[in-house]
């Protein structure tokens, strides 16, 4: 017995076997336990934990060896049966992480190994009435490992449900779907395939199909029957009777090929010599000329398709309910189009990932996932990188995203021979098929990948071909064809969807003339940590170039897992795994529990469906321009809440429907009067969406992104200082005085092989004071960095009337420092402060290249609020363009006001400090108060795996000089 073929029919459990199970870990335990299926075993077992590594396998065997220490997790359970009678009994394993062997009663049943798709087996022979035992062994490795490298845990087990379900003896096997949409119409085509009837040559049985009231019903193909022909007489002593065979019959097989003319007195015969190619046992149907809306992913609209299988006795035996849409995916030139439109993908990389269960990854926790993405405004998922439960993609057809879906393959730590090794390329071309032939029904999915990082050879091409052949309607990715030439692979990839791509290769591509595919970049903007700064520049290019049409943010999840619940996030290394790669799996725009980062919020404005095109002239004027950046939707789902920003608070809200606007068109929209009277002095004017219907991803009315105009900036006059000068900033509630401050808490980017080096070198890290000279009211010490560079601050203070400090600061670094991490002053208060207050960028942490999406205004937060939790604490919580920051609780108010918006960051925790954490949880809780206050801070760039921060969002200069006030009032 063999797993059975793959098919897009999903089969309703007839007996769900979800639930205890006996289980023991071979070779570690002998005894039976009970566990709880679906069950990762590794994330509760001591014994065989989950083990992080990206790209090198866990062990040293190469393929297709598979290392003597196996542990094996053996699933058994018994079930009370009474077995239908005239009906088959198929278990479906929905998941097995390793090599599954299927036992029922004693019986071997078969084995799969695709960690990431069903396996189905037909047990009908082996179930008895009464009581049946059923075993799922699942061995970790196998020779398949190799081909399931993929960078995240090694988890081994059952990871999505098992069930039993009958089908009678002829049934549907498998329904193809091909919804085509153009001209306005929709074009039906299905094909119905049947098990149990292809053997005979007349076939009474039908199929019917129901789609909007309209109906079809087509006999199910027999199998042909060859022409045969009376053998010549060996007896030549007699004439024979004339066969009816024409004379130029030999010639009719390839005249009919050729399409050559064919007399009219052979065109009978000619249909007679070629049979009909329809296959045996399957009922093909065509509805052309549908009135239908069409499915996209900003309208995913979707039809019910009933499909029945129909005895020679007019009975309905089996039953296939469809949710179809009608939509064309075409590649036109070097634009990838949907219903003829190009469309931007504004995607994110997605693992099955859930930090209590491993890899098991509930319905609930998938439309969780979904809902978010959709209000942060993403439109694309790859599913990096395997096929994800059916659910999944019911829940992407539904709530609409355009899908990647990736085949299981990817065999990173042999990227040079496994594409190349004939032993493995049955195991390509299967995974790829049974991913098409589960999966291709799903309007979502818009283009097959061949997988992830496995070099490129001869078992893609092979796998590339068969997709192609059985499903020409949607184009393949795989970038190992493209990775060393973007010009090359076409045999494997319709796209150019290169990782990480710089800012220049993508404009140098677009500008070139030879080439002649879309681009669309499976993995950019690496998220790791404090990171995807430069996003608005990708937008830019994609938005404004040629042929660059978005691509896939790496990547949606932390990894981080947390078996016990307890809040105590782990990495690699964690769990005893050696070797492992630590913290390279925490790059998700979401933490494990899903709250979102800052970065999802600078995603969401840049995929905002709106987005303002007029400045301020314009608003003060009266207008507001917007353009609507969809492809296919108006903007009728939107309303826009308008409110003015000033240093006082917001003022003037008030709530508009948006104006109608066709996809792509701008529209204009004439402000109030009661808006533009207080333009004049405002910061901004802010322009949030709000969705205007309930749907399944969000309530009515909730907020999916906020634009800004901002107004020419009234910058604070400070006073000229004319007080006493004191030579230093005293007051007890400041437990650090102001001093100058050029390091930060390093961020993995700036952890990364190509940074690191710079940064250290700079010595910044420890400042020492070698020499202070007062001259008046100027104080200047110059310092010595790590390795004997030097660095002079020079302060002028003065004391106001009201008691206040007036610090003009100016600061020049050596020439190694141009390109250094931050410039400004630290200052740490007494315990006793927990609010914020700013005039500046916010509300959330914000960088010089990720902050397109901040928003101008006067914000409020617990000071507890400020810091963002990166798994492994690094610089954090950073917010621009401060002119005004009041810090206040039960010790006092602390006020800064600052002649030049600086970067400021208000934390609990020292750079040091958090430097030297390992994990968030690690850090004690504290009641201090570190400030920071920056005339210059670095962006954050993605440098561990892209583009390093722009130039322009570097530091670029020598010489620092900016002014600021500082107010201490003690409480009481
Ligand atoms: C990519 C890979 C991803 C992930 C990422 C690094 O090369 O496709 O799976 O490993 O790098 O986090």
């Amino acid at each position: 017995m063999k797993r059975l073929p793959m098919s897009a029919l999903r089969r309703a459990p007839d007996i769900a076997l979800d639930g205890p199970w006996e289980f023991r870990l071979l070779p570690y335990e002998q005894e039976w336990k009970r566990v709880e299926v679906p069950d990762l075993w590794t994330m509760r077992e001591k014994a065989d934990p989950p083990h992080y590594l990206n790209i090198a396998m866990p062990f040293d065997e190469v393929p297709p060896a598979v290392p003597d220490r196996n542990p094996t997790g053996v699933y058994r359970r018994t079930v009370d049966l009474t077995p239908p009678a005239g009906r088959r009994m198929i278990l479906h394993v929905g998941a097995a992480e390793g090599h599954l062997s299927v036992t029922v009663n004693g019986h071997a049943v078969g084995t799969s190994t695709d960690s990431h798709l069903a396996a189905e087996f037909d047990i009908t022979s082996v179930v008895t009435p009464g009581s049946n035992t059923i075993e799922l062994e699942v061995a970790k490795w196998s020779e398949a490992s190799y081909l399931e490298d993929q960078d995240h845990w090694w988890q081994s087990g059952l990871s999505r449900p098992v069930f039993l379900y009958t089908v009678p003896e002829v049934h549907l096997a498998d329904v193809t779907v091909v919804a085509d949409y153009a001209a306005g119409r929709g074009n039906l085509h299905v094909s119905v395939a049947t098990a149990g009837l292809d053997h005979l040559h007349e076939v009474a049985w039908t199929a019917r199909i129901t789609m909007l009231g309209r109906t079809q019903t087509r006999t199910v193909t027999p199998r042909s029957v060859e022409p045969a022909f009376t053998p010549p007489l060996t007896d030549r002593s007699q004439r024979p009777a004339p066969s009816g065979i024409p004379d130029d019959f030999m010639d009719l097989l390839s005249m009919r090929a050729a399409d050559a003319p064919i007399a009219a007195e052979l065109r009978p015969v000619a249909e007679h010599v070629m049979p009909s190619r329809e296959k045996a046992g399957t009922a093909v149907f065509t509805l052309d000329a549908l009135e239908v809306s069409p499915w996209t992913a900003e309208t995913p609209h979707l039809e019910d398709l009933l499909v029945e299988l129909i005895s020679p006795e007019n009975e309905i035996v089996d039953v296939a309910r469809l949710r179809i849409g009608f939509r064309r995916v075409r590649i036109e030139g070097r634009d990838l189009l949907v219903n003829g439109k190009r469309v931007l993908i504004q995607g994110v990389n997605r693992h099955d990932v859930d930090p209590r269960t491993g890899r098991i990854v509930s319905r609930d926790l998938m439309l969780a996932e979904l809902s978010l993405l959709k209000r942060f405004n993403v439109n694309a998922i790859r599913t990096s990188h395997y096929p994800n439960d059916p659910d999944f993609l019911d829940l992407c057809d539904e709530i609409g995203f355009y899908v990647i879906d990736e085949a299981d393959i990817e065999g990173h730590a042999f990227t040079t021979t496994l594409a190349h090794d004939q032993r493995y390329l049955p195991e390509f071309v299967e995974r790829v098929s049974r991913m098409v032939l589960r999966d291709r029904n799903h309007p979502c999915v818009i283009i097959w990948s061949l997988g992830n990082e496995t070099g490129y050879g001869p078992n893609h091409d092979a796998a590339a071909a068969w997709g192609r052949r059985v499903d020409p309607g949607r184009p393949l990715h795989y970038e190992g064809a493209i990775a060393h030439d973007w010009h090359a692979g076409h045999a494997a990839s319709d796209l150019v969807c290169p990782m990480y791509p710089s800012f220049e290769a993508l404009a140098a591509f677009s500008a070139d003339p030879r080439a002649d595919r879309p681009v669309i970049v499976c993995e950019y903007a690496y998220s790791q940590g404090n990171s995807t700064g430069g996003l608005a520049e990708y937008w830019r290019l994609f938005e404004t170039l040629p042929s660059l049409q978005g691509g896939f943010i790496w990547e949606f999840k932390d990894h981080a897992l947390d078996p016990d619940g307890d809040g105590r996030y782990r990495y690699g290394g964690d769990f005893g795994d050696e070797p492992n790669d630590g913290i390279t799996l925490l790059n998700g725009v979401v933490f494990p529990d899903l709250t979102p980062k800052p970065a999802l919020y600078e995603a969401r404005g840049l995929f905002s469906p709106i987005r303002i095109t007029s400045g301020a002239e314009e608003a003060k004027a009266g207008t507001l321009r917007i353009r609507n950046r969809q492809t296919f939707a108006g903007l009728d789902a939107y309303e826009l809440r308008l409110q003015v920003e000033t240093e006082a608070g917001p003022a003037g809200a008030l709530t508009l429907a948006a104006p109608p606007a066709a996809p792509g068109a701008e529209t204009a929209i004439e402000l109030p009067d009661s808006i533009r009277a207080l333009l004049g002095t405002a910061l901004a004017l802010t322009v949030a969406v709000h969705t205007r219907q309930h749907a399944v991803w969000a309530p009515a009315d909730t907020e999916i992104s906020a634009h800004q105009i901002t107004m020419p900036r009234p910058l604070p006059r400070l006073p000229r200082g004319t007080g006493t000068t004191p030579a230093e900033v005293r007051h007890p509630l400041l437990r650090r005085a102001p001093q100058l401050s050029l390091w930060r808490a390093l961020t993995d980017n700036d952890q990364s092989f190509a940074l690191d080096n710079r940064f250290v070198r700079t010595g910044f890290f420890h400042l020492t004071p070698i020499d202070v000279r007062a001259d008046g009211a100027a104080t200047t010490i110059r310092y010595r960095a790590a390795f004997g560079d030097e660095v002079v601050h020079t302060r002028t203070l003065t004391v106001l009337d009201e008691g206040d400090y007036l610090l003009d600061e100016q600061v020049t670094l050596p020439d190694i420092g141009a390109d250094g991490l931050r410039v400004g002053m630290e200052f740490e208060l007494a315990d006793g402060f927990d609010q914020a207050r700013w005039v500046g960028l916010g509300p959330w942490e914000n960088y010089p290249d990720r902050r397109a999406s901040a928003l101008l205004a006067a914000w409020e937060r617990p000071i507890d609020e400020l810091a963002v939790p990166y798994l492994k604490p690094q610089e954090n919580g950073t917010r621009g363009e401060v002119t005004e920051l009041r810090l206040s609780g039960p010790a006092g108010t602390v006020r800064t006001v600052h002649a030049t918006p600086l970067h400021m960051n208000v934390s609990r925790y020292s750079a040091s400090e958090l430097e030297t954490a390992g994990h968030w949880w690690e850090l004690q809780p504290s009641g201090t108060t570190v400030v920071h206050l920056d005339i210059a801070h670095r962006g954050v760039g993605t440098g561990l795996l892209g583009p390093d921060t722009r130039p322009a969002h570097r530091l670029s200069q020598r010489d620092y000089r900016w002014q600021w006030r500082l107010t201490l009032s003690a409480a009481g």
